[in-house]
């Protein structure tokens, strides 16, 4: 039976949200919720059925995105049918350390998250997304232009994933699948707390960027006229750039 929650996709472009539980994914959700079909990812299932049924038409997808298997069965799973018009990688981790510091699994669980899963998740969604001329937007960082001392896992993983985004455009031109690069300066999210625990510094959210104002950003990207690729966004928090 199909919940009361999910409203008919086919009336509404399907876009799937990963990291959609907490942050900037969330709020992307909440943006694209009014007139979109959502396909919220995340490993915190409680957290997406209660986000779900705030939506007027959404489902869940619950995978750990390292599981390269599991994620690929739950693409399956999902009626794709009409085509999906975007995929959000909104999903990523934070690895801080000094090269000194980091091991070897610090840089493996780093990149696996924030650029291995985001290029597997998308391999197994290119038929749907190429079916509908979709839009893939990678929610990359500033640490994906610049790099600093404690921060060259997370910079790497986020340079490789600029890499990545585009080497995608280019391959997905023939197939009308468009690819952007989202690039915020601090946001206001559990992340910016783990990172400002970690340089020692105050958590001053006032002079950070909302998740709201990132995930307009990433909405304008997605509902860009059909001519149109907005290749790369770069969005920072006015009071502190
Ligand atoms: N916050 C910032 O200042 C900032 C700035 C620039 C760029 N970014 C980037 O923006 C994106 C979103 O960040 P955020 O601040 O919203 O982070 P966040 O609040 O820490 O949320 C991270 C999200 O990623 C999900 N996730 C992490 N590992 C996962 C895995 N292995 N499998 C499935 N889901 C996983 C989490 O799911 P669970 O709830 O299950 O843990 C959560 O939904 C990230 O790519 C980040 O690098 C953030």
């Amino acid at each position: 039976m199909t919940p009361s929650h999910i409203a008919p996709r086919t009336t509404r472009p399907v876009v799937l949200i990963t990291g959609a539980s907490r942050g900037i994914g969330r709020a992307v959700a909440a943006d694209l919720g009014p007139d979109h079909h959502l396909i919220l990812a995340g490993r915190d299932e409680r957290a997406l059925d209660a986000l779900a049924a705030e939506l007027p038409s959404a489902e869940t997808f619950v995978a750990e995105l390292t599981d390269h298997a599991a994620t690929a069965a739950a693409v399956a799973a999902l009626d794709l049918g009409e085509g999906l018009s975007g995929v959000v990688h909104s999903a990523g981790i934070l690895v801080t350390g000094s090269v000194e510091e980091l091991d070897t699994a610090d840089w493996e669980r780093n990149f696996a998250v924030n650029v291995t899963a985001v290029s597997e998740l998308t391999r197994v969604l290119l038929p749907a997304l190429r079916a509908a001329r979709g839009t893939v937007v990678a929610v990359n960082s500033g640490a994906g232009y610049n790099s600093k001392g404690k921060r060259s896992a997370y910079s790497a993983s986020k340079f490789a994933l600029r890499a990545w985004t585009d080497a995608l455009r280019q391959e997905e031109l023939p197939h009308g699948v468009r690819v952007s690069s989202v690039h915020p300066g601090r946001v206001d999210t559990d992340m910016q707390h783990e990172l400002r625990a970690a340089e020692s510094g105050d958590y001053e959210s006032e002079k950070y960027l909302r998740p709201e104002t990132v995930a307009a950003a990433i909405s304008y990207v997605l509902r860009a006229p059909e001519e149109a690729v907005i290749a790369t966004i770069d969005i920072r928090p006015r009071a502190i750039g």
